[in-house]
């Protein structure tokens, strides 16, 4: 499973990035708007951090100035992959910048019937929300073991599944389990898949107990 980090801060992605574990980053508008930063310079900061696929979102809702916008991201670097919204004008965008070799991620995917459209419409990712679906009292998960059995139905189906709107560690483990393909973690979420209570107080034992041996691995 890949990891890629939901975020826009570029001192969180460095960070991160140094453990060798992010595969890629996705951003969006709210994201962007967060850090107060440019666009533009937000995007290289993170292209020159990070070689995975780093998703930027455009910001028109018709094809037109979809495509344009893509276009222009894509420009950024090669690893820019365009965010476009699961709309019929997004879906035609998605088709459009495909064909001209750009990585397209559909987002704001809600429901398995959206999926089958994103794969249709040939997207490199597409992006169900679990968190919000949750939020709504929905089953999140749900939906993506729906999209996971309805694309291991189809092999010329190429799209992978994004899970995106994580909001805890039990999302990644159930993403896992259901063979999702990636899971966009939030850095405190990502953080948190390293914690456990048993850990801190196991390690607490076992150096209070060393150091009542007296002894230095080093200096022997
Ligand atoms: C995905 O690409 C989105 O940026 C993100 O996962 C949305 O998450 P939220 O529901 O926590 O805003």
């Amino acid at each position: 499973m890949k990891f890629f980090v939901d975020t826009a801060d570029i001192d969180e992605i460095r960070d991160l990035a140094a453990t060798g574990l992010l595969d890629g980053v996705t951003t969006n508008p709210s994201l962007v708007a967060k850090t107060g930063r440019d666009f533009f310079e937000v995007l290289n900061d993170i292209c020159a951090v990070v070689d995975g696929p780093v998703s930027a979102e455009v910001a028109a809702t018709d094809v037109d100035a979809m495509v344009t916008e893509g276009r222009k991201l894509a420009e950024i670097a090669d690893n820019i992959t365009v965010k476009v919204p699961l709309i019929w004008d997004g879906l035609k965008a998605c088709r459009a910048l495909t064909q001209a070799g750009v990585l397209v991620n559909v987002t704001l995917c809600f429901s398995p019937s959206q999926a089958v459209l994103a794969a249709k419409a040939g997207a490199s990712f597409v992006s169900p929300f679990v968190g919000r679906l949750d939020d709504i009292s929905h089953d999140g998960m749900e939906l993506i073991e729906d999209i996971r059995t309805i694309y291991d139905n189809y092999p010329n189906f190429t799209t992978e599944i994004l899970v995106a709107s994580v909001r805890h560690p039990g999302h990644v483990v159930e993403a896992a389990r259901l063979g999702a393909d990636i899971c966009t973690i939030p850095p405190d979420v990502l953080r948190l898949l390293a914690k456990h209570p048993l850990t801190d107080r196991g390690l607490e034992t076992f150096l209070n107990d060393w150091q009542s041996t007296g002894q230095s691995i080093l200096k022997t």
